[in-house]
């Protein structure tokens, strides 16, 4: 039984809360995983009332195809509280507000969908008005990402928060980890006898982690120019999909231990030093380009750039992982803006077989088997192997192992779906504890660093394509290439 509380969203005119979360919530509405007694209070700075507010998400969710009478209960939930979170006053009035207003539950979840440099201060406020006391609920505070801007601010932020709310207290979100086809990764490795014999160093030459996407900035520039690929998708979603493909079964599934698998492979990554980052790590940035016969901008010239910005939309990372399993076997990670297209995936290369028994025939070179984990726009699991190819010579071909779950599933969960159930049970499996934030954040640090300096160059790319072909140089073999898309062999 989910208990009753009051869903307090600061930020509520933007563009995740209005874009994700309130559509995450209805979803739950219309999956009836709401308690009965919960609220959801916008905060925000518009001089808006709580019909207001309701018409506003009323529109946000009309392209959702919402069930009328779902829709009322779900509105009705709905309450605005007009204020500006950088002024102190407010909060004793939100305070007495969530205390007075009939209806409203004492169990609070503060959502803090906001920009990243006002998480501390409402943290803060919070705690000097006694919102954070749990004298007649529970008191949970949700922080989106990024978790600071480098390691440094990330352990201010982090004593900050710390100060005025328990651990217990903190949700620290990385979507990703709401991600069904994510979850799938730990699944399909330790429900599974058959490959965990081969998932370490004695049969895997390497793993690549990519997520491109076809979009641009998007109208975030403003944030997305200070934060650059490295910070926005690397340091968050893509090391914590690399510490569970490369993790040890953890003891149990509860949230600590999985987390202290998480943390263990996070602080195994072989540091990268300065003077080795540009052997580690590869960035660029769109230039103009064309798909489908479109014009598509350089990122230079898309609104609110600034015009000698040298933000990364591309990075690529190659990792060492110095433990017994994975040592000396490269993880290449890259993520880009603007690329040919939108696709999430895994793909893990095995070793050739030690044997050349085939060299006298036509199979002058076997290709590797490849085990593929597509987590997004399509699910898919598929196994490359090589067979003979049918006639008389002695030739092989590719043949495609793949899980009858391929497709595009339109009844998966969002992520915010999952999560924010999530917070209003109290499971913290799903989200990060501080050390993980810590140790992704000094794993690309020295990365930080040095490309702060160095401001007088970046390569680029053509926008729609896969990237910048320089980045191939992080391979360290000539048989090695980016694996861009299930497709290809
Ligand atoms: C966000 C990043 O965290 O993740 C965005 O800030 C990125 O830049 C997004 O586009 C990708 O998430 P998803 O769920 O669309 O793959």
């Amino acid at each position: 039984m989910i208990e009753h509380c009051t869903f307090v969203i600061f930020g509520a005119t933007g563009n995740l809360a209005l874009g994700k979360l309130l559509p995450a919530l209805y979803q739950l509405e219309v999956a009836q995983q709401l308690p009965a007694g919960m609220r959801v209070v916008g905060f925000g700075r518009r001089d808006w009332d709580d019909a207001h507010w309701r018409g506003e998400v009323e529109r946000a969710l009309a392209e959702k195809h919402t069930e009328p009478a779902v829709l009322e209960r779900f509105l009705s939930r709905l309450h605005f509280f007009q204020g500006d979170l950088r002024d102190e006053a407010v909060y004793p009035a939100l305070r007495d507000y969530l205390r007075d207003t009939p209806g409203l539950s004492p169990n609070l979840v503060f959502y803090m969908a906001i920009a990243p440099v006002d998480f501390g201060k409402v943290s803060h406020q919070l705690g000097a008005v006694g919102l954070n006391q749990e004298a007649d609920g529970w008191r949970r505070v949700v922080v989106e990402k990024p978790f600071g801007y480098d390691l440094e601010s990330a352990e201010r932020l982090n004593q900050r928060l710390g100060s005025d709310f328990g651990e217990q207290q903190i949700y620290r979100i990385d979507h990703y980890l709401g991600k069904g086809t994510v979850q799938n990764i730990l699944v399909f490795r330790f429900a599974n006898l058959m490959l965990e014999p081969l998932w370490n160093r004695n049969y895997i030459d390497h793993v690549q982690i990519t997520h491109s996407e076809a979009q641009g900035t998007e109208g975030r520039a403003g944030y997305y120019d200070g934060a650059g690929a490295l910070r926005d998708m690397i340091q968050s979603h893509l090391l914590q999909m690399l510490t569970l493909v490369a993790m040890e079964p953890p003891a149990c599934l509860d949230a600590e231990s999985l987390r202290d698998e998480k943390v263990k492979v996070l602080r195994s990554i072989r540091p990268i030093p300065r003077n080795a980052v540009s052997a580690h790590a590869f960035r660029a940035q769109y230039a103009r380009g064309r798909v489908n016969g479109a014009a598509l901008p350089a990122y230079l010239e898309e609104r609110g750039v600034p015009g000698d910005s040298v933000t990364e939309t591309y990075a690529a990372l190659k990792l060492y992982i110095d433990n017994w399993r994975w040592r000396n076997v490269p993880f290449f990670i890259r993520t880009g803006k603007r690329m040919a297209r939108d696709n999430s995936m895994i793909a893990i290369r095995f070793k050739h077989p030690p044997q050349q028994l085939f060299r006298e025939t036509h199979i002058e070179r076997l290709k590797p088997n490849w085990l593929l984990m597509n987590i997004q726009p399509n699910e898919c699991l598929r196994l490359e192997l090589q067979v003979k190819q049918q006639g008389l010579d002695m030739r092989a071909e590719t043949t495609r192992l793949d899980a009858t779950s391929c497709g595009i599933d339109k009844a998966q969960l969002d992520a915010y779906q999952t999560l924010l159930l999530d917070v209003i049970e109290g499971d913290h499996s799903l989200f990060l504890r501080y050390d993980e934030v810590n140790w992704a954040w000094r794993v690309v640090d020295p990365i930080l660093k040095e490309w702060s300096v160095e401001r007088d160059f970046i390569h680029t790319y053509p926008a729609g394509s896969w990237g910048p072909e320089e980045a191939s140089r992080l391979f360290s073999r000539d048989d090695q290439q980016w694996r861009n898309s299930l497709e290809e062999d």
